[in-house]
């Protein structure tokens, strides 16, 4: 079964060299937790083996995005791979952003190996019931699995939490969550594997995750 790299080495060595092909992976978290550079990040260890990848926002514009990698150096590189093998896109929420709008950007796009959208709860903001949201999430999963190596979905939550409470935990193929600990009074982001089918891994274990101006670095070793 090929395996994406997620851009990080140690994360790699624990998920059995990488996520698996044809999934979606929720990655959820609080805010500052690093979901956005570990999606750029995602695309960019991509991007060096020669694959295509596309983010899609919701959230910053294509030049703040650029900016943010500009001040962390193995994410600098990103601009060399701009609009060859990595494409950025933003979706201003004034516009009525529904599952329609969004296949039919993406229909638009050449085809991808990696895909990020930042975020889902923002994609599917306008359904009109939870019931609804449910619906078009399994519509987008479903859709995203025929078309996209590995799909990464960034997903806003509250510390301790995997999803919104709509189902994305469930319905995606993997789940990975970074959250706050305090370790010693002091804030550390910490990540942990909750889910990933077709893969042996540890559970919910956790593992600092380092955001510098060098780059995103998991630690090798299980905390708390
Ligand atoms: N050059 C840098 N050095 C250290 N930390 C940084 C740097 N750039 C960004 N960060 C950290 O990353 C955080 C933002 O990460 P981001 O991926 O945007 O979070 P999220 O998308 O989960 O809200 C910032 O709050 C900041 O603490
Ligand atoms: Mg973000």
């Amino acid at each position: 079964m090929k395996r994406y790299s997620t851009g990080l080495p140690a994360l790699d060595k624990k998920i059995e060299g990488g996520l698996p092909e044809k999934t979606v992976v929720l990655l959820s978290g609080n805010i500052g937790t690093g979901k956005t550079l570990m999606g750029l990040n995602f695309l960019i260890a991509g991007a060096k083996k020669g694959e295509k990848g596309a983010y899609i926002s919701l959230n910053e514009k294509e030049e703040e995005l650029l900016r943010a990698c500009k001040g962390i150096t193995s994410l600098k590189q990103i601009e060399k791979y701009l609009n060859k093998k990595i494409i950025l896109e933003h979706i201003p929420l004034g516009k009525m952003v529904d599952l329609e709008y969004f296949t039919n950007i993406f229909a638009s796009f050449p085809k991808v190996d990696r895909l990020v959208i930042d975020n889902v709860n923002k994609l599917l903001l306008f359904a009109e019931s939870k019931k609804e949201y449910r619906k078009h999430l399994v519509e987008l999963i479903d859709y995203l699995k025929k078309r996209v190596g590995v799909t990464i979905l960034l997903c806003e939550t509250l510390d301790a939490t995997l999803d919104t409470n709509s189902g994305e935990a469930y319905e995606a193929d993997g789940v990975i969550n970074i959250s706050f600990v305090d370790v010693e009074e002091k804030a550390k982001r910490m990540l942990g594997v909750y889910k990933m089918r077709y893969t042996s891994f540890e559970p919910r274990q956790l593992y600092e995750l380092r955001v510098s101006k060098t780059g995103l670095k998991l630690s090798d070793t299980y905390m708390v």
